[in-house]
């Protein structure tokens, strides 16, 4: 009978018996009369081992000269062995070249160091190297999880639209274009105001898709198009929020820890930093987290002294979150640094109903979220202050006319949670092709 197919992530099932494994060759060592090639399939890798007198002359000598990323068939009998990193080796009887690599054009990517514009450029084919495939593994996770703490809570996905007629987090990072005769459309920047209305219908809603800023920054943390998971609940007011963010995120990572051991180590992960994620998290006001710069500055542990009033730097949530071993939540900023749609607080109406989830370990903001201004007057004196166009906010302000309550949400930026939860440097290996200001191929 034909040999079973297998997938390498599965082998523990067939311990001792003969299969068939579908991939590609990841790398191969040579050492006289055995060879020692390791196969990927896309689910994990495995090392062979190929003496010379256990197979025949030509798939010695076909294996022996096959490139990299080379795609192929490899028969075998699954060996344990406790110092495989997979647990497992795999005593090659056979293979099949589905498609051989060129000699003359080698794979790209190859196991010493390249720069990140040439990993950049050729990330069609970085995407298969075990970091990169694990890191994809976890965002797949994320995500799922994400939504599955919603839909198993009550909430229902109702996906905003991704054109639209008006800004929603400020009109100096938008993507304009020609739409029609009617004039001007948008990419969006978030779906909130779209969910709003939703919430107001269904009760407790979440969207979940890409978002598009034209971001002119190049930082490690801001891409042009990311992802963002947003709920948006009726009823709800800034403390329920709060609860509503640390649940979530802890959900997220409980979930990831349970599924991706593996993938972590891979990745380089200290997961005993992502063991102390649970709830509660702490809170820290605006005015006490600006407390706690001041007093960093005149004790010398950080370089530039807060201004009250201005928004958090990078080198400043940087500070803060690196007092916490969890995620700390910042609320009631300045109302004057945040969007025209958040709430004041009643008991100082300079400050917004809002919050900031910063992640441990400097990763910075993952999560804004707000309560939204739920009255008619005070939204179109909003609207009108922050020189929007009213026609194009004629809907949302009908919100506040038809059954107004007080509602809440918040958004997450799946990239920066990748980026976090895996402790990469970088977004633009969270997500498989990163668009940023300076780079849109591949
Ligand atoms: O804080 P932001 O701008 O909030 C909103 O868009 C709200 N309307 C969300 C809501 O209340 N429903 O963005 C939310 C999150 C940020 O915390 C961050 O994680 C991510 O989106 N984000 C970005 N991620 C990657 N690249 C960028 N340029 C990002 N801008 C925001
Ligand atoms: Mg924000």
């Amino acid at each position: 009978p034909e040999p079973t197919v297998a997938t390498i992530a599965s082998l523990s099932q067939h311990e001792g018996q003969t299969v068939t494994l579908r991939g590609w060759l990841y790398n191969i060592r040579s050492s006289g009369k055995l060879l020692f090639p390791t196969f990927r399939d896309g689910t994990g890798t495995i090392q062979g081992i190929v003496p010379k007198a256990a197979v025949s002359e030509e798939v010695f000598e076909t294996l022996k000269n096959l490139q990299l990323e080379s795609s192929l068939t490899v028969t075998g009998k699954v060996r344990a062995d406790s110092r495989a990193p997979s647990g497992y080796e795999l005593d090659v009887e056979n293979i099949h070249v589905i498609s051989a690599v060129s000699p003359n054009e080698p794979f790209p990517i190859t196991l010493k160091e390249h720069g990140v514009d040439f990993l950049m450029e050729h990330r069609h084919l970085w995407l298969r190297t075990p970091r990169q495939s694990a890191i994809l593994r976890v965002r797949a996770t994320i995500m799922r999880a994400a939504s599955e703490y919603f839909d198993t809570n009550g909430f229902i996905r109702t996906d905003p639209p991704i054109l639209t007629p008006n800004a929603c987090e400020g009109t100096s990072e938008l993507f304009e274009m020609d739409y029609f005769d009617d004039g001007k459309a948008y990419l969006t920047q978030s779906g909130q105001l779209y969910i709003e209305a939703t919430a107001l219908a269904l009760g407790k809603v979440y969207s979940f898709g890409p978002t598009f800023r034209a971001e002119k920054s190049k930082t490690r943390r801001h891409l042009t198009e990311f992802w963002m998971i947003e709920p948006e609940v009726a009823h709800l007011e800034l403390d329920g929020l709060l609860e509503l963010a640390e649940n979530f995120i802890s959900h997220i990572v409980m979930r990831v820890l349970e599924q991706h051991r593996a993938d972590l180590k891979v990745i380089g992960r200290d997961v005993s930093k992502l063991e102390t994620i649970k709830a509660p998290f702490p809170r820290v006001s605006y005015d006490e987290a600006h407390a706690m710069l001041e007093d960093a500055f005149a004790k010398g542990l950080i370089e530039n002294r807060h201004k009250e009033g201005d928004d958090f730097g990078s080198p400043d949530e940087t500070y803060i979150s690196s007092q916490f071993d969890r995620p700390v939540m910042i609320h009631r900023y300045p109302a004057a640094i945040k969007a025209f749609y958040m709430q004041p607080d009643p008991a100082d109406p300079t400050k917004a109903l809002c919050v900031d989830v910063l992640a441990p370990e400097g990763y910075g903001e993952i999560i804004g979220g707000s309560q939204r201004v739920d009255s008619y007057d005070l939204l179109k004196q909003r609207i009108d202050d922050h020189n929007l166009p009213l026609a194009a906010f004629q809907w949302y302000l009908d919100l506040r006319k038809y059954g107004s309550v007080p509602h809440a949400g918040f958004g997450m930026g799946i990239e920066r949670a990748v980026a976090w939860i895996c402790g990469l440097d970088h977004v633009r290996e969270t997500i498989p092709f990163a668009r940023t200001l300076n780079r849109i191929y591949p």
